[in-house]
């Protein structure tokens, strides 16, 4: 279970990281499933500029059974029900592959924008959590989090235009916001790295600006990031939404696995 103080430093931060959450067994079978996924050829494999290194597969939930275990895992169910107050679903699910020594950046930005306007998300009762399926350290570009940035609102103005969902996704990303932007709100809020051992769960808030570097090491820094949305939050309708992998179309609660992950 999420403790009290996990919770307050959710709200207070914008963020927690939670160690232990998946073990050793665990963990061999979700990477040599995301290895598998990387092979897999679906629109929601997306690769780095380099036209070969997978920089991410979207909505896992869907395709895979392990991964739709994954999801319905106590404690992240547990948390994401805590946080949001009631029964949630998954409005996306993706591993982030950021690969050694290719894996590229994501400039600062904050979710809920591209939920809010792409898919009509009515407000940012959802959460992230991300999954550490390798260790995040200093070196592999790990999440970097502007502290107390959730509690700004949306900070992005306009869309930056480009080549439909998939400038969602890329290095080259929607709603990115600028220097202008960026400058007073670090300077006055700081900046902090969502480092920790594999296994760990960091749970962030959607209006949190977030971003993070290339993998400048020779070591994976994947992770998986689940987004729990609340079943009182469904989307509405919208022209030209998003696909299925992008924007899940079925919200029925979830209910906790019972038997082993
Ligand atoms: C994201 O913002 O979805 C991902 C950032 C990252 O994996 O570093
Ligand atoms: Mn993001």
């Amino acid at each position: 279970m999420l403790s009290d103080d996990q919770l307050d430093t959710y709200y207070e931060d914008g963020f927690v990281v939670v160690p232990d959450v998946l073990g050793p067994a665990q963990r061999i079978r979700l990477r040599a499933e995301v290895e598998r996924l990387y092979t897999v050829d679906h629109p929601g494999r997306v690769l780095e500029k380099d036209g070969r290194t997978v920089r991410a597969v979207h909505g896992c939930h869907r395709t895979s059974p392990l991964f739709s275990r994954l999801v319905r895992l106590p404690f992240l169910v547990a948390a994401a029900e805590r946080i949001l107050d009631g029964k949630v679903y998954v409005h996306q699910s993706k591993v982030n592959a950021k690969r050694a020594l290719h894996g590229d950046i994501w400039p600062w930005h904050q979710d809920y924008v591209f939920w809010e306007r792409e898919d009509g998300m009515p407000a940012p009762r959802a959460t992230n959590i991300a999954v550490f399926l390798d260790e995040a350290t200093a070196h592999n570009g790990p999440l970097l989090f502007v502290p107390g940035s959730h509690r700004l609102g949306t900070v992005a103005s306009g869309r930056r235009g480009g080549d439909g969902w998939k400038s969602n996704l890329a290095a080259d990303l929607d709603y990115a916001l600028t220097a202008e932007q960026l400058t007073p709100l670090i300077a006055r809020l700081g900046i902090r790295a969502a480092t920790g051992p594999e296994g760990s769960a960091l749970l962030f808030d959607p209006r949190l600006i977030h971003g993070s570097g290339a993998n400048m090491s020779p070591v994976d820094r994947q992770l998986v990031i689940i987004t729990y949305n609340s079943v009182d939050n469904v989307p509405v309708e919208v022209p030209n939404r998003r696909p299925d992998f992008l924007c899940e179309p079925d919200s029925t609660a979830l209910e906790p696995l019972i038997d082993e992950f």
